[in-house]
């Protein structure tokens, strides 16, 4: 009796105390918004800020890309140790509102690495390699890293979540949707890996 009483008092709390929301985003159910607490924010933030670098940063991404990798994740097209577990009982209706709520969550500071390699980084980015015939992520991803409805917000994202995707894509371990991502990770070098991985985080 009192700890269901604490327990509603912790969702009454949590739902008080999330952020104010912009008119994209109203405050989620409570439902959802116990599941963020109970669950989501433990790995990636109550914000999708993701403090620990081992875990990416969800904030400001595009709310039709989290859709998809979370349906996919549930449904087991993009494999995950992690993930499939914790997107196994969520419904649409739900995926859709972790979706909302994130995507109207404010982008995390950005990461400033290595000059030295965040300028290879760059030029890879911004230019490609026209040695090897990578493309530059630029002309997929946006300049600054934004993305778009359908391509992946990559600004600021951690550097090491950045790398093991490339390196996944590479090994066509991430199972969703890699053919164009699997073609130009394939061409990186170990290097220019790294060095668009530090420049990315660095993008705000
Ligand atoms: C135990 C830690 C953990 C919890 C809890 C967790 N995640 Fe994740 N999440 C991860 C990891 C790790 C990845 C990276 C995928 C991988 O390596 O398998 C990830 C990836 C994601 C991605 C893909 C990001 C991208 O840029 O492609 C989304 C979206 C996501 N999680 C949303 C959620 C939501 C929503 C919840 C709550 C229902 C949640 N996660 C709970 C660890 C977690
Ligand atoms: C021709 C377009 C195109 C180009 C060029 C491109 N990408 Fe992508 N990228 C995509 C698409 C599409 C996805 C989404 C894949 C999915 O839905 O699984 C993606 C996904 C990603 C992801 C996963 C993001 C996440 O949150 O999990 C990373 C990392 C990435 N790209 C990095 C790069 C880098 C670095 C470059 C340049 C070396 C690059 N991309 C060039 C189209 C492109």
């Amino acid at each position: 009796m009192i700890r269901s009483f604490l327990s509603l008092l912790g969702v009454a709390l949590f739902v008080v105390t999330l952020p104010a929301t912009a008119a994209s985003s109203p405050a989620p159910a409570p439902r959802v918004a116990a599941i963020i607490q109970s669950r989501c924010a433990l790995c990636h933030g109550a914000e999708g800020e993701s403090a620990s670098v081992v875990y990416p940063r969800i904030a400001a991404q595009h709310p039709d890309y989290l859709v998809k990798q979370l349906r996919d994740f549930r449904d087991g097209r993009r494999r995950s140790e992690t993930m499939t577990d914790m997107a196994k009982d969520l419904n649409d209706d739900v995926i859709v509102e972790l979706a909302a709520y994130f995507a109207g969550r404010k982008a995390g500071a950005r990461q400033p690495g290595d000059t030295d390699l965040a300028a290879v980084g760059k030029y890879i980015y911004q230019r490609g390699n026209g040695y090897s015939g990578v493309a530059a992520c630029a002309s997929c991803h946006g300049p600054g890293g934004l993305g778009t409805a359908q391509l992946p917000r990559l600004a600021g994202q951690h550097p090491a979540y950045i790398e093991t995707q490339l390196k996944e894509f590479n090994r066509r371990a991430r199972t969703n949707d890699n053919s164009i991502m699997h073609s130009i990770a394939s061409k990186l070098t170990e290097l220019e890996t790294k060095a668009v991985a530090v420049y990315i985080g660095g993008l705000q």
